[in-house]
C-alpha cells in the first residue's frame, strides 16, 4: 500500500484559550499529490503548514510524516531537512548577508561541499529568473524579488515535500508565470496555499478549503444553495 508522505489525524490547535484555529483536522498528502488550499484570512492555513514543519505543536492529534509519528523538536529536525516550507513572509525565511549564501545554506547544511552548494544555489536562481543576483544584499531587495529568493532557498534543497504559503503574492505578472511554470515543473508532492484560485488550477490537482478549523472540499461554484 501506499505510504503517505505527511498524515494528520484529530490534530486541535488553540495559540491560546480562544476557540482553537485546528479543530479535529485530517490531512493526509501522498507521493505525486498536489494539493491547493483555500481558506478565508485566519482561518488557519499558515499555522497549519507550521505544524507540518514542526513549528507549532498542536495540542492534541497525530503528525505522522514520512511514516513515523513526530512530537518532539528531534524529530522535526529529520523533517525540516526533508520538507520545505516558503514562509508567507519572505523576512521570515532570508537572514544571510546575499542571495547567494541565502540559497547555498540549506544544500550546505544537508553536506554538500561549498562548490556544490553554491553551483546548486546558482543554478536555482537561473530557474527562477534571478540569474545574477548572486552578490546582491538580500534585506536590500524589493519584495518580489526576496519573495523569489525565498523559493529559491527551498528548491535549492531538493526537499521531498513542498509545503508553499502565498507563493506568488506581490509578484508581477511575468514572475508569477515564472514561478508557476518552476511548480507546474517539480515532481515534488505539494501543498500550496493561496488565495489565487488560477494559481491553483494551474499547479494543483486538488482544492481543499480551512474552514471551522477543518478542511472540507471547495463548494460547487454552480451549485445552489451554496455561498
Ligand atoms: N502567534 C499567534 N498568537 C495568537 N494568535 C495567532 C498567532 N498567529 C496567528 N494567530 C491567529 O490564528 C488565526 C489563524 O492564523 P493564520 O495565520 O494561520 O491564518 P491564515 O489562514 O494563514 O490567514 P491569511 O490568509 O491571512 O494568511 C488568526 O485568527 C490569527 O490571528
Ligand atoms: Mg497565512
Amino acid at each position: 500500500m501506499r505510504e503517505a508522505l505527511i498524515d494528520l489525524e484529530d490534530v486541535t490547535f488553540a495559540y491560546d484559550s480562544r476557540r482553537p484555529v485546528l479543530d479535529g483536522l485530517d490531512l493526509r498528502l501522498f507521493p505525486g499529490d498536489r494539493i491547493g488550499l483555500t481558506g478565508t484570512n485566519g482561518s488557519g492555513k499558515t499555522t497549519l503548514l507550521h505544524i507540518l514543519a514542526g513549528l507549532l505543536k498542536p495540542q492534541s492529534g497525530s503528525v505522522r510524516v514520512f511514516g513515523s509519528e513526530r512530537r518532539q523538536e528531534a524529530d522535526f529536525r529529520e523533517v525540516r531537512a526533508r520538507v520545505g516550507l516558503v514562509f508567507q513572509n519572505a523576512d521570515d525565511q532570508l537572514f544571510c548577508p546575499t542571495v547567494l549564501e541565502d540559497v547555498a545554506f540549506g544544500p550546505l547544511n544537508l553536506g554538500r561541499t561549498p562548490d556544490e552548494a553554491r553551483g546548486l544555489a546558482s543554478a536555482t536562481l537561473e530557474r527562477i529568473g534571478l540569474a545574477g543576483f548572486e552578490e546582491r544584499i538580500t534585506y536590500r531587495l524589493s519584495g518580489g524579488e526576496k519573495r523569489l529568493v525565498a523559493l529559491a532557498t527551498v528548491l535549492s534543497m531538493a526537499p521531498e515535500v513542498l509545503l508553499l504559503d502565498e507563493p506568488v503574492s506581490g509578484l508581477d505578472g511575468e514572475a508569477r508565470s515564472r514561478v508557476i511554470e518552476v511548480l507546474r515543473e517539480v515532481s515534488q508532492a505539494l501543498l500550496v496555499v493561496s488565495h489565487d484560485r488560477s494559481l491553483i488550477r494551474d499547479v494543483a490537482h486538488g482544492e481543499s478549503v480551512l474552514r471551522d478549523g477543518r478542511l472540507t472540499p471547495p463548494a460547487e461554484p454552480d451549485a445552489p444553495g451554496q455561498a
